[in-house]
């Protein structure tokens, strides 16, 4: 019999539910917040629209939003002296999977000091984190219900994976609303990424029936409205689904965890600072060919989750069909389908695979790889 645990926060779903943001805060105990943010959601009109409900509930608030894509350590730990200045004793995490890593890293940096590096791995954290609250943007990081904090070392050019049970915010509310001023690119890689973590977690070595369920669900949400989600900025329809899909990624690959693909688009994206969606829809079909004869049933699960029909088909087939139809998604949603275009060159292949033989994603791949093995499979998606 299989023993497993699932992991979550308290989940706030629906349109409009950004009002309940300080309400969520003011019920953790919060009193001065540090809103973690960056300029595009600023642009967007999201803090505007949603400092009032803070205000509201007679919370006080700091503003940090600094943050670029792929956060650094170097700024995790400016935010985390931002924190201290400004005597918060909350964060609040409005964006996308950069922001919500960004306030995680300032969050155990507040409570356990030094430097975030201290804390890559599994189980590094010892002391309790403030009340964290995350209202995603951007739809598709999962980092607003998982237990997963992606940070760059810019010194090793790496991205760091810190992976603790702590680092599950206290509350993710998720507002579909929100995903209405993202562009056509940002669509369509988030929502790439999103399909990743369902696939990795499905097939992944720590799966549970507990995490199945949402990975499958997951697959089929965004298989059947990523595209119409890319297509149009107002179809409230598809956001709604995306929103949900992604959602369920998350719930699936934070207790489920990942596979080689993140293992990998974590070194590429930490040397070349390129979109994490985007490297990972290369990626994701190379692994899957890696990964298929390891776990065709898996592999034809996840097809038929697809909508593909796969009657008279054998396993291995079927999961070929479902490569066949991510890659013709990724082209249709207008996204590169080689390394190449990211800046990535032979040269840099043997230190790519190398260090990912040490990221934490790679150890629940079903299918055991030797760093030769990852070499080859870079070198076919170059
Ligand atoms: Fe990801």
């Amino acid at each position: 019999m299989q023993v497993c645990k699932f992991v979550a926060p308290e989940i706030i779903f629906g349109a409009g539910t950004l009002s309940q943001v300080g309400k969520a805060a003011r019920r953790l105990g919060a009193s001065r917040v540090l809103v973690v943010t960056d300029p595009g959601v600023i642009a967007a009109g999201w803090l505007e629209h949603m400092l009032p409900y803070v205000e509201d509930e007679h919370l006080d608030y700091a503003v940090w939003s600094t943050v670029t894509p792929n956060p650094k350590d170097y700024e995790v730990e400016a935010g985390a002296a931002y924190y201290q200045r400004h005597g918060c004793d909350a964060l609040i995490a409005l964006g996308g999977g950069s922001c919500i890593d960004a306030a995680k890293g300032i969050a155990i940096l507040s409570t356990n000091g030094g430097r975030i590096h201290a804390y890559e791995g599994i189980d590094k954290i010892k002391r309790p984190l403030p009340p964290m609250v995350m209202v995603p943007t951007t739809g598709g990081s999962g980092a607003d219900v998982s237990q997963f904090a992606i940070i760059t070392d810019t010194t090793r050019r790496i991205k760091m994976t810190l992976i603790c049970k702590s680092l599950i915010p206290d509350i993710s509310i998720t507002d579909p609303l929100l995903l209405t001023t993202k562009n056509a690119y940002l669509t369509a890689s988030i929502g790439m990424d999103a399909l990743t973590h369902a696939i990795e977690a499905y097939v992944s070595l720590a799966a549970t029936f507990l995490t199945d369920v949402q990975a499958l669900r997951s697959i089929q949400l965004i298989s059947a409205h990523l595209q119409a989600s890319v297509d149009s900025m107002e179809n409230l329809a598809a956001k709604d689904a995306m929103a949900r899909g992604s959602l369920h990624a998350g719930l699936a690959f934070s207790n489920a965890i990942l596979g080689a693909t993140h293992a990998i688009s974590h070194q590429i994206g930490g040397m070349l600072d390129s979109c994490h969606g985007e490297l990972n829809a290369v990626l994701l079909t190379y692994v899957m060919e890696f990964n298929l004869r390891t776990c065709p049933t898996r592999y034809a699960s996840i097809a038929e989750a697809m909508n593909i029909n796969i009657s008279g088909m054998t396993a291995l087939e079927a999961g070929q069909c479902a490569i066949v139809a991510i890659r013709r998604l990724a082209r249709n949603i207008g996204l590169h389908a080689r390394l190449a275009d990211f800046g990535v060159t032979e040269e840099m292949i043997p230190i790519l695979s190398a260090t990912a033989m040490y990221d934490a994603c790679m150890a629940t791949n079903p299918r055991e790889a030797t760093c030769e093995e990852i070499a080859a499979l870079i070198r076919t998606a170059l």
